[in-house]
């Protein structure tokens, strides 16, 4: 064994205490992180830093990346092997897996029997790898979670709160809009990835939507391809989940839009009976520098809608949100609850989702009968 001797953050302004819970103590429970690429350094382990959660150990196959990581973050120990690492754990760990999809059913299969385990998201590269990671994770008895951490991100909180509260009355409309432009080429895998917007991306809005509509009755989609970038899978999405005739949920994303910050747009809006709220998010925007989130919200006062209020939230998607999806394994590792809110068992439905839009895509739409 190795020893090791050793944001960006979108503040609007001073912080709302309500929406910010204080996190239990997590005692001797100890964090060790398999795999110390880019959204390790920039996110997981800033998050856990803030909520105090103690990182023990970090592994990687590139073991200087597991050094510099262990140097710059102060984790104790860096690890060489996975059997290193697994020689070292002691029973109160909870592992943080974090490489790329097509590698986290071999590192699942090494990982011991009843162990609580993080994984990033997507859960595998499509939804047979997905049942794949289901399966061992029940015949190990794992208590599994996956990473889509936007539902923990900060301003998600606190529109999930008004909604409960009844503050917009009965939902009927979820939009998420996207045009930006996301350099695809950063992310060396994705170039060959047979899929990449709907399973990389837009499957963070899949599950937000699920996390507020429970599953859809279906799913329509149509992902495209750009000129651009002939070679990479379709980088383009507009997708509508089905809940019924009076609901819409719609994600339509643009990543291609290369001409300027001016008309650069993400947002998501929630519609209801008495009310809507509107978060423009900013880190894709202006990438990688991102831009400020802004929170607004109207809500219907004797029998008038009042003008558009900002709420003032504190912290991001990147890094906040990362606390909230480890909170739910080290919660459930600790017996403070029964399992994870992302539990793999729930996350499997998110998977069938990406599933169900990429057949939906292929299978095409329904040809004009005049033509
Ligand atoms: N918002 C999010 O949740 C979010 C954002 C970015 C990336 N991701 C996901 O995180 C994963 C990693 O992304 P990244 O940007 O950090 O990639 P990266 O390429 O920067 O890092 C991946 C790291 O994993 C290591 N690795 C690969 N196979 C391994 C194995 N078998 N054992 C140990 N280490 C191994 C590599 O050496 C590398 O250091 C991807 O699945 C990606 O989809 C999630």
């Amino acid at each position: 064994m190795e020893t090791i001797s050793a944001k960006r953050e979108h503040k609007m302004s001073k912080p709302d205490p309500i929406e910010q819970p204080s996190l239990p103590s997590f005692g001797d429970l100890r964090v060790f992180v398999i795999g110390a690429g880019g959204i390790v350094n920039t996110a997981h382990l800033p998050a856990y830093q803030m909520a105090g959660f103690q990182v023990q150990g970090i592994y990687d196959l590139d073991f200087n990346k597991a050094a510099d990581t262990a140097e710059k973050f102060g984790i104790p120990y860096a690890f060489k092997t996975i059997e290193e690492m697994l020689d070292h754990v002691p029973s109160n760990a909870v592992f943080d897996v974090a490489v790329p999809g097509s590698a986290m059913i071999q590192i699942l299969q090494q990982l011991p029997p009843h162990s609580s385990v993080l994984l990033q998201k997507p859960m595998g590269e499509n939804l047979a790898a997905a049942e794949e990671i289901l399966e061992i994770t029940r015949t190990k008895k794992m208590n599994a979670a996956v990473n889509f951490q936007l539902r923990y991100a900060p301003f998600i909180r606190a529109a999930r709160k008004m909604i409960n509260e009844g503050a917009i009355g009965e939902l009927n409309d979820i939009e998420v809009n996207i045009n930006v432009h996301t350099p695809w080429y950063t992310w060396d895998f994705l170039l060959k990835s047979p899929r990449v917007e709907i399973l990389y991306h837009s499957i963070h809005y899949i599950d937000l939507i699920r996390s507020f509509l429970g599953n859809p009755e279906s799913v329509y989609a149509k992902t495209t391809k750009h000129p651009a970038m002939k070679n990479m899978a379709p980088v383009r999405s507009n997708i509508i989940m089905d809940y019924g005739e009076m609901i819409r949920a719609n994600i339509l994303t643009n990543h291609s839009h290369v001409y300027g910050r001016r008309h650069q747009t993400s947002f998501i809006k929630w519609e209801g009976s008495k009310g809507a709220i509107k978060i423009s998010f900013g880190v894709l925007k202006n990438y990688p520098q991102g831009e400020p989130d802004k929170f607004e919200y109207v809500v219907t006062e004797n029998g008038k809608y009042t003008d558009w209020r900002t709420k003032f939230i504190e912290g991001s998607w990147f890094p906040h949100a990362f606390i909230g999806s480890m909170e739910q394994v080290m919660l459930a590792a600790t017996g403070k609850i029964a399992k994870p809110d992302n539990s793999v068992e729930d996350c499997i439905f998110t998977m069938a989702c990406v599933e169900a839009a990429y057949r939906s895509s292929e299978q095409g739409g329904i040809r004009p009968g005049a033509l």
